[in-house]
């Protein structure tokens, strides 16, 4: 291919990550104003053995990118599943990010049929989430996997 060729092609995959990460960003603002109990959203993607932040609502945090193996993050993940801490204080494996969080609710995103990122959500009340929530949030990382698939990077 000539070289304004690939030039372009790697511009307008940048374009797609750019709306891919703003698309997200805005999923998570709209879930945060809408769920009063949810008090922070975010999406984690998977990059090789990495679970880094591709976007959020709320507080900024440290962890922005997890090593698979920590936290209730991994844990979504490494067992494809969904995991409901109702109390997270009270659970080891628990990766503190905000003083106020007391209850979490990591969603796997599944791509053909892969899990390849998360919808983390952590509130401040305590057994904040429900099943009706987990399904709740299941269908919305159904209806976000196409954009998520776009920042995917398989290793
Ligand atoms: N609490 C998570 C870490 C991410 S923060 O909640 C934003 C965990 O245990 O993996």
């Amino acid at each position: 291919m000539v070289h304004a060729g690939k030039e372009q092609i790697n511009e307008i995959i940048k374009l797609s990550q750019t709306n891919a990460e703003n698309y997200l960003k805005a999923v998570c603002s709209y879930l945060c104003e809408k769920n009063p109990k949810f008090n922070w959203t975010g999406v984690y993607i998977l990059n090789g053995q990495m679970l880094n932040l591709a976007a959020y609502h709320g507080e900024a945090t440290e962890h922005v990118s997890i090593k698979l193996g920590e936290g209730l993050c991994s844990l979504a993940i490494n067992e494809d599943r969904v995991v409901n801490e109702a109390d997270v204080k009270g659970n080891g494996k628990y990766l503190a990010c905000f003083i106020n969080t007391n209850s979490e609710l990591v969603v796997p995103v599944r791509y053909q049929g892969r899990a390849i990122g998360e919808i983390d959500i952590d509130s401040d009340t305590k057994g904040a989430f429900s099943k009706e929530d987990e399904d709740f949030v299941g269908l919305v990382a159904e209806l976000i996997a196409p954009v998520v698939s776009m920042l995917y990077v398989e290793s």
